[in-house]
């Protein structure tokens, strides 16, 4: 089982961006976090962050037919990034969208989630737990689609 693991623009910079807001956690930790969390079940996670939409939609294509779930936090292109919308559509696999903070809590403009129209479910508001949640969904939905028998799938 592989999981890939996406983190949009920005998130190179937690830690020390709007601590307030994201933590005080590297993206390092949160990796650290998300791997152990996918070795404990056997699985195995890559990771890559961009700040360049176009590397993401790549990572994306990379992905189809060798990886069983991506989790993404897309950052900021969450709000507005239909083509990697496209991409993950394209995918065939499981998606966890993911965010530290609770979106639909902050500006309006951070409500819309062009993202979650593709994803199989979202993870957010519970900071950097949410990177082992995320990933024990994603395992779990793999699992349940193996089997399937999950939400939204024929019954
Ligand atoms: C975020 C939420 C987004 O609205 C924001 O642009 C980010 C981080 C989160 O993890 O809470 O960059 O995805």
């Amino acid at each position: 089982m592989k999981i890939l693991l996406l983190s949009g623009p920005n998130l190179n910079l937690l830690g020390s961006r709007e601590p307030e807001v994201y933590g005080t956690a590297t993206l390092d930790d949160h990796v650290a976090t998300a791997s152990a969390a996918a070795q404990a079940h056997g699985a195995e996670l890559e990771h890559h962050q961009s700040n360049a939409e176009g590397d993401l939609v790549d990572a994306v294509h990379a992905a189809r037919g060798s990886v069983d779930a991506i989790v993404i936090n897309p950052g900021a292109l969450t709000h507005y990034g239909w083509s990697l919308h496209d991409a993950l559509a394209a995918f065939d696999g499981v998606v966890v969208e993911l965010h530290l903070s609770n979106p639909n809590a902050r500006e309006p403009w951070r409500h819309v989630s062009v993202v979650a129209p593709v994803a199989t479910g979202s993870v957010m508001g519970f900071g950097g737990d949410g990177y082992r949640i995320a990933i024990d969904a994603a395992l779990a939905a793999v699992g349940a689609v193996a089997a399937g028998s999950a939400v939204g799938q024929s019954q």
